[in-house]
Order: structure tokens, then C-alpha cells, then sequence
């Protein structure tokens, strides 16, 4: 992670919230924070969740505390978050243009 330039992370949203295995993950970063030599401060972050629900703002106040209580607490910058709303299976993203579209643009942004 400290090497890495961007951490880019993608979970289903299962029961209103990331994975398990996604949290299990998250949960990690604790001891990062308690390590007095980390060396990932302002580390840029993209956000990548699928969900079943059509609507995309429906989880928006459960992405707005993960930012707050884990993103903004390790001091990492969360540039971007897509929600990938509507998608029960790989063939549905197929057919949604924008989002593969908005995707797109976020690879584009990566420097
Ligand atoms: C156990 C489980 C719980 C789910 N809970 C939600 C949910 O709370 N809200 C939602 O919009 N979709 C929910 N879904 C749908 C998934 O988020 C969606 O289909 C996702 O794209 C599945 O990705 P996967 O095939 O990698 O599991 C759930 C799916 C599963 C299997």
C-alpha cells in the first residue's frame, strides 16, 4: 500500500454494506494506523461498489460515514466512488454505458 499510487477497491454491497472479506481488509489498516512510521498519509483512494438496487444514492449516507469514521480517519483522499447501481450479474454491466463510461473516465484520471 505504501508503494501503491492509487488503492483502488471494489465490493459488492451485501445487507446495506461492504463485504465481509472487504471489511476484513479495511479492518487491517488499523495497525497501519497505530504504526508510527506509516508512510501512507493522503494516500488516494478509489471507491468501487456494485449493488442490486437501481438507485445509486440509496447507500449514500453508508458510503458518506465509511469515508468519515475509516477514509478520512487514515487520512486517505478518496478521489473518486462509482456506484455501480442495477447490477445483479457481469451482463448487466454489459448494457450499462454509463457506468462502464464513468469508469472509463476515472482510469483516464490516474496519473
Ligand atoms: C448476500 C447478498 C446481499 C445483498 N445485499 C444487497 C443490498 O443490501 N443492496 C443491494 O442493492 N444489493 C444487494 N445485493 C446484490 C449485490 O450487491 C449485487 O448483485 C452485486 O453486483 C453482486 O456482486 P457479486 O456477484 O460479486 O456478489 C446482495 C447480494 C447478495 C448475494
Amino acid at each position: 500500500m505504501e508503494d501503491a499510487d492509487y488503492i483502488i477497491i471494489g465490493s459488492p454491497i451485501y445487507f446495506g454494506e461492504v463485504t465481509a472479506q472487504t471489511k476484513l481488509f479495511t479492518d487491517r489498516f488499523y495497525s497501519i494506523y497505530n504504526n508510527k512510521n506509516r508512510n501512507v498519509d493522503g494516500k488516494k483512494v478509489i471507491l468501487i461498489y456494485t449493488q442490486g438496487n437501481p438507485d445509486a444514492k440509496v447507500y449514500e449516507e453508508y458510503t458518506k460515514n465509511q469515508k468519515a469514521f475509516l477514509y478520512d480517519f487514515m487520512n486517505f483522499d478518496v478521489v473518486n466512488t462509482l456506484i455501480a447501481a442495477g447490477i445483479h450479474s457481469k451482463e448487466d454491466l454489459n448494457q450499462k454505458n454509463e457506468i462502464l463510461k464513468e469508469a472509463e473516465n476515472i482510469a483516464m484520471r490516474i496519473t
